[in-house]
């Protein structure tokens, strides 16, 4: 664990607020969130053709346990029903679907494909009776699918090889995960996984989901091609042919769909990739000049473009499609995991965080705001909150009450404790053994080929063979370095 200060030192919202104001790590904080419905956290808001009945969301999160056909098991069932009834009216995305079994992150993904139609209709049915059932009303509520194709990260097969898929050869990354040019999607392939795309947006629609998420982050495929200036032929090299792929994607979906809203997860700004040095700490692979591989980045491969060029060209080429809301994240769980999911505990397979975990906090809350400020219209779901722990609903209230970012997503925190959004809005104490202290086990767990769940906090998650044996992995791993080159 590292040395910066914990969280849970800060008995007050005051001593909090004092601390962040001392290290300069820009998080607004209210000292309490209003339970009377004047919150902005309560607020509806009209998005995604509808109302929407407040400003929580649920971020994506795979949990590496469907069925071998890619349709939801009984443990993905439990969390999304958690979801469902979190008190959140933004499901965003629920988790990443793959559009085809060779761009599955890892054999037990979700697939949205013509036969999880059903179970994914009933399971997004079920969803919408809890939340009915619970919070009297599901018309404001709105749930989305993402779909992927997780490129250089897939690992379709069982023992989770990884077969990577490409969109070009890239100098550090290739040398970081042991690709070769042969691994670079050919257009034909891409042809049939555009087409996959949007037969996997049929799918989602006829089961029932408000909206697809058509991902752009995270190094996966999608996100990849933004940064394809060196890939020859028509899906590379200029601005028109790094986001052809979105443009077929979008375009056909827009056919397919009809009424099917469309959003993005997009990766606000990218960095280059880091490594576990000796000294355990994670540092960026050396590179020499600018680095011109971190869309969103200012050249150093280190920070955001302030103003944020190549993100606002996106953007508004998104908006061209109708997308209105996106949701910003940063960087990549594989190669920049501190910026992604800032934490105390290091993952696995990853370091000790090069700076302190709430600076990165703050970098995300800066890049939403950024990203609001410099696209007027853009609504923008904002993510890396975990991590302020018993403060995440005060900044949480404070970012959308300064205009900051128009929803609140949580990640790790609802796998812990789903009902942390319910409990705020109704002005109930938080239940302090359930808040997300940023372990990294539901990280580690699929690290180490196990399903995901927060097996630290959560007694059903306890319970399983797997919180053992990963016990066991996480000692087996203390110490090693990981690949620079
Ligand atoms: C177990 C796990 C699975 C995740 N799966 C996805 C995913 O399927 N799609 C995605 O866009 N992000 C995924 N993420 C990233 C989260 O959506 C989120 O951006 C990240 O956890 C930071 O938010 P937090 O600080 O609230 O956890 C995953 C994160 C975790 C911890
Ligand atoms: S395993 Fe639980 S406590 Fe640990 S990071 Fe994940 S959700 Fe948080």
């Amino acid at each position: 664990m590292s040395n910066y200060r914990k969280v849970t030192e800060f008995k007050t919202v005051a001593d909090f607020r004092e601390y962040l104001a001392q290290e300069n790590f820009l998080i607004p904080l209210v000292d309490s969130v209003p339970s009377d419905g004047s919150a902005a956290l309560a607020q509806p808001i009209k998005a995604m053709g509808q109302t929407i009945g407040n400003r929580w969301a649920i971020l994506p999160m795979e949990g590496w346990d469907c069925l071998p056909d890619g349709s939801p098991s009984e443990f993905t069932r439990r969390r999304w029903l958690n979801f469902a009834t979190s008190g959140a009216k933004l499901i965003y995305g629920t988790e990443a679907a793959a559009v085809m079994h060779s761009g599955r992150s890892n054999p037990r993904q979700l697939m949205a494909v013509p036969g999880t139609t059903k179970a994914l209709q009933n399971l997004c049915r079920e969803m919408r009776q809890r939340h009915r059932e619970k919070f009297a009303d599901d018309e404001d509520l709105c749930i989305g699918l993402q779909l992927t194709h997780s490129g250089r990260f897939s690992h379709p097969n069982q023992d989770a090889i990884l077969e990577p898929v490409t969109a070009y050869s890239h100098p550090l990354l290739d040398r970081k995960f042991g690709n070769s040019p042969a691994d670079v999607v050919s257009d034909e392939e891409l042809a049939e996984i555009i087409s996959c795309f949007i037969t996997a947006a049929k799918v989602a629609q006829e089961a029932g989901f408000d909206f697809v998420d058509f991902k752009h982050a995270h190094g996966y495929l999608g996100h990849e091609f933004l940064t394809a200036y060196d890939r020859p032929g028509p899906y590379g090299g200029s601005w028109e042919n790094r986001t052809r792929f979105f443009r077929e994607v979008a375009e056909g979906i827009r056919k397919a769909c009809p009424g099917l809203k469309l959003s993005a997860r997009l990766s606000i700004f990218d960095l280059m990739p880091f490594y576990k040095g000796e000294d355990e700490v994670g540092h960026p692979m050396p590179w020499g000049g600018n680095y011109p591989y971190a869309f969103g980045g200012d050249g150093s491969g280190l920070a955001m473009d302030p103003e944020l060029q190549d993100t606002c060209a996106f953007v508004r080429l998104l908006q061209e499609y109708g997308v209105e809301l996106i949701c910003g994240t940063i960087g990549s769980p594989y190669y920049s995991v501190h910026a992604q999911r800032p934490a105390y505990y290091p993952v696995s397979d990853g370091y000790q965080m090069p700076e302190h975990p709430l600076f990165h906090v703050a970098r995300h809350l800066a890049a939403v705001k950024r990203l609001r400020e410099k696209c007027p219209g853009l609504l923008v779901v904002g993510s890396g909150y975990t991590c302020l722990q018993e403060y995440l609903p005060n900044a949480a209230e404070a970012a959308l009450a300064n205009d900051w970012t128009d929803f609140v997503g949580i990640g790790r925190m609802v796998l812990s404790y789903p009902d942390i959004c319910a409990d705020t809005l109704a002005g109930r104490p938080l239940q302090r053994q359930r808040i997300c202290r940023t372990f990294g086990d539901c990280t580690n767990a699929p690290r180490n080929g196990m399903i995901s769940g927060c097996f630290p906090l959560d007694d059903f998650y306890k319970r399983l063979p797997e919180a053992a044996r990963l016990r066991e992995c996480k000692r087996a791993a203390q110490g090693k370095p990981t690949k620079q080159e």
